[in-house]
This record gives C-alpha cells, sequence and structure tokens, in this order.
C-alpha cells in the first residue's frame, strides 16, 4: 500500500540501498536462510513476549529504528510513529533527521504512555557545538539514550536518488539540523551536499569518548558489524552496540547483519545490550536475532512503509503484527519468553 501512496521519489528514498543494493537484498535473504530447530512438547501454554531492554522494560525484543523524514511518508510524520511506538510499549529511536522537534516526539508519546521509551540518534558533525545542543535538548526531553550512529564518515550512493535528483520536500524541515541562515534539505544542491556538514570523516573513537563524556546518559554504538570494532567500543563505554549495515544504504557489499551479528555478540559477552537490524520483517527473524545472539532486533522500512500507508494506526499495526508472529514463533519453537531461545535453535 506504502509504494502505491508515495510519490516516486519518496518511495525510492525510502527503499533504496547504496549501489547495486546488494546489501540491501541480503540483508532480507539471509535471514531467511536461519532454519530454526524447533522443540516440542514444552508446554508452551503461559507465554510472554515481554523483556528488558537497555534497562527497562519492552512488550518485546523489538524497538523502532532511526528512518528520517517520517512527514514525507504521513503528515503526522514522527508524531504518529511515537504514539504508535509507545501504545506497543516498545523502544522508539527518533532519526537526529526528522521532521518534528524532539520535544514534540516526547509530548506525543508521553500523551500515550507516561512511561514512554525514546532514544535519541546522532551525528558527531564537524560542529561540536551543536552536537552537544542536541544531546541536551534530547537528555532535557527525557530521552533514556544516545544512539551514535558511526557508519556514516561520508554518506553512501544511493543511485536511485541520484536519478530522482532527490531533494527534501518543499514545506519540511529537518528541524534539529537547521544552521541559522539557510534551510537544510530544499537548498539548490541534494539531500546530501545540504547535510554534509552534519556528519565527519574525521571521526575515531577519540570523538565517541567526547561524546561519551558530553551527556549524562547512556551511549549506544549503531552501526557495528566486526567483533574488534564492538570490543573497542564497549571497552570504551558504549552501552549497547547496534549491529547495522544502515540498511545496506552505506557500504554495498557489506554483510548481511545476521552474519556479523554471532561474531558481535561473541566479542561483546554480555558486557553490553547487543542489539540488530537491517532486514528483519517478520517474528520468526526476531527469533533469528535472539538465538543469534542479540537482545532485540530494530525495524526501519516496515515502519515507514505502515507510517505511509495508514499513520499511527498503519504502524501499530505492523507493531501488532511482529507482536503477533513472534509469540506464535516462540510457541512453536518451544519457547515462552524472549530469553528462552538460545544458539541451541538454529540447526548445527
Ligand atoms: C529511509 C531511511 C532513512 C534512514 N535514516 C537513518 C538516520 O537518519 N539515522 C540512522 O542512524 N539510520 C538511518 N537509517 C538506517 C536505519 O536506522 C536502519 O539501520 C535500517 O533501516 C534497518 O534496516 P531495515 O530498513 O531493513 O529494517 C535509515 C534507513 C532508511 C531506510
Amino acid at each position: 500500500m506504502a509504494l502505491d501512496v508515495l510519490p516516486v521519489t519518496a518511495r525510492d528514498y525510502f527503499r533504496s540501498g547504496a549501489w547495486g543494493e546488494s546489501t540491501l537484498a541480503e540483508n532480507i535473504a539471509a535471514w531467511g536462510r536461519l532454519r530454526l530447530w524447533h522443540r516440542v512438547m514444552r508446554d508452551v501454554s503461559a507465554r510472554t513476549t515481554e523483556c528488558t531492554l537497555l534497562d527497562g522494560p519492552s512488550a518485546m525484543p523489538v524497538g523502532i529504528a532511526p528512518t528520517a523524514l517520517h512527514r514525507m511518508a504521513h503528515p503526522d510524520g514522527e508524531l504518529a510513529t511515537a504514539r504508535a511506538a509507545a501504545a506497543a510499549d516498545v523502544p522508539m529511536i527518533v532519526s537526529s533527521l526528522s521532521t518534528t522537534t524532539i520535544e514534540d516526539i516526547r509530548a506525543a508519546a508521553r500523551s500515550v504512555r507516561p512511561g514512554a521509551r525514546t532514544w535519541m540518534q546522532m551525528y558527531v558533525g564537524r560542529d561540536r557545538a551543536a552536537v552537544r545542543e542536541l544531546a541536551q535538548r534530547a537528555h532535557a526531553a527525557g530521552c533514556e539514550a544516545l544512539v551514535l550512529t558511526v557508519d556514516t564518515p561520508v554518506w553512501g550512493i544511493r543511485e536511485r536518488d541520484v536519478r530522482n535528483g532527490f531533494r527534501v520536500p518543499e514545506g519540511l524541515r529537518i528541524v534539529h539540523l537547521e544552521r541559522p541562515g539557510g534551510p537544510t534539505g530544499h537548498a539548490g544542491s541534494g539531500i546530501h551536499e545540504a547535510l554534509a556538514w552534519t556528519i565527519d570523516a574525521s571521526l575515531t573513537w577519540a570523538d565517541f569518548e567526547w561524546l561519551r563524556d558530553s551527556t549524562p546518559l547512556p551511549v549506544v554504538l549503531k552501526g557495528i558489524c566486526r567483533p574488534d570494532d564492538a570490543a573497542q567500543g564497549v571497552s570504551l563505554g558504549a552501552r549497547g552496540v547496534i549491529v547495522s549495515n544502515h540498511g545496506g544504504r552505506q557500504l554495498d557489499g557489506a554483510p548481511p547483519t545476521c552474519e556479523s551479528l554471532p561474531y558481535v555478540a561473541e566479542a561483546v559477552a554480555g558486557r553490553a545490550s547487543v542489539m540488530v537490524d537491517g532486514g528483519i520483517r517478520r517474528g520468526i527473524d526476531v527469533v533469528r536475532a535472539l538465538a543469534l545472539g542479540a537482545d532485540a532486533a530494530f525495524v526501519g522500512r516496515p515502519v515507514l512503509w505502515g507510517l505511509a500507508a495508514g499513520g499511527e494506526e498503519g504502524v501499530a499495526h505492523v507493531l501488532a503484527l511482529l507482536r503477533t508472529e513472534l509469540d506464535v514463533a516462540l510457541a512453536l519453537c518451544g519457547c515462552t519468553r524472549p530469553s528462552d531461545v538460545t544458539s541451541a535453535l538454529l540447526r548445527p
């Protein structure tokens, strides 16, 4: 439905991957190759999908990955997503390229559930004062964590957007990253040229330490694919890592996240939360992620499609489908709760 209602430029921006889109396709296909070696006769009559995630409760080990420009999918934009996430009692990671302020997003989430959980995604750009200010705003608005995206020293090349000459539509604003004196997205250049100042190709681990020391909030690293990077981040104080290849939008040719996940989980060894995104489309994919060592899985595009197709109700429907599927998948695997899922469920 979303593909039908969205104009081609928006549809392609949301669905595109980098270059030949091989990582984008593999993200989905590789989960499908994992076989669940299910147990039987285990009394699964009393079940829950509830879990603890980054020191807080969640209705299921699933959250909303940060994606840009929700008002391009639906006029209610991030407010609709935040309300649906709060109602479903799952964490939402707000993109720093959102079209609604973090204060308004938090107010929408809290209006549905006072304990709604929101994490703020950040890029560390060249203007460190602006980064610090956004971190402070996120903290003041009641966000529980910062999610530092680390797979973006430069923007990946998404050929659909190049061909379409993608720009942020007139009337939409990337509210957190506007520079005094100029709009961001709809200047004469494409979105990535306009947003070039918001990322920084010179980033190193020292910049992670700087962010860590600039905020009282826990910091999660997003965009990790190697065990050595994960180990380094955790040793420097990352409270969690999200195994991600940015939904195939950065380095085409990067491994699908389900192939990186077990290496990262082994390196982290319980010292921090391990999360994963990329190609999670069904409840069985969540079980597969848990079996490979993740504490939770996050969804990007499915939420955008729900939002485009039906606003808040559409996002709520996507989350409800995932929860029902996860519940049934747990039962069929002989598990009564997410923590029952171990690597023993994967066929040797
Ligand atoms: C349209 C779109 C916009 C995105 N914007 C951001 C962003 O602003 N910050 C970020 O860290 N990741 C961003 N991502 C990556 C997602 O957080 C996530 O890694 C990815 O979408 C997960 O894969 P999936 O879409 O297959 O579920 C974006 C992804 C998409 C599809």
